[in-house]
């Protein structure tokens, strides 16, 4: 058994340790929000925050974050009102939506260190997550809104 803390709440999962992670938050857990591109860690739609930092659950085995702070898309506000879902709603962001959950989620973890980014700042922190519908201006654009949010505080 292996004891996950997945948006505050504590699962134990009986799954091989080197399970993805994103398979026992999809299948195990059917948190099925986060979702699957390449398997790789090379598109970021499998974004989760592991003790905050945008991570790749794709590529990370279920025993290597027991015990640690987990959160996804289902997790990051309780009534999808974090300042960068708000931004999204505002900017019309998605388009076929695939990829918006790990875009999402890849944000708030900058926006969690950086209140303030350039766009250099976030073509850095976003360069991982791929959109296959080009939504990167409007991507661009929410964050630089959801960053005035968050300085306004909320
Ligand atoms: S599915 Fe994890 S980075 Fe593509
Ligand atoms: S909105 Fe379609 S892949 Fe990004």
């Amino acid at each position: 058994m292996i004891t996950l803390n997945v948006n505050g709440q504590s699962h134990s999962v009986d799954v091989p340790a080197d399970t993805p992670l994103l398979w026992v938050l999809r299948d195990t857990l059917g948190l099925t929000g986060t979702k699957f591109g390449c398997g790789q860690a090379l598109c970021g739609a499998c974004t989760v925050h592991v003790n905050g930092a945008a991570t790749r659950a794709c590529t990370t085995p279920v025993a290597a974050v027991a015990g640690s702070r987990i959160t996804t898309i289902e997790g990051l506000s309780q009534h999808s009102d974090h300042p960068v879902q708000k931004a999204w709603l505002e900017h019309d962001v998605p388009q076929c939506g695939y990829c918006q959950s790990g875009q999402i989620m890849s944000a708030a973890a900058l926006l969690s260190q950086n209140k303030n980014p350039s766009d250099a700042d976030i073509d850095a922190a976003m360069s991982g997550n791929i959109c296959r519908c080009g939504t990167y201006n409007d991507i661009r654009a929410a964050i630089h809104t959801a960053a005035g949010l968050m300085r306004k505080g909320g």
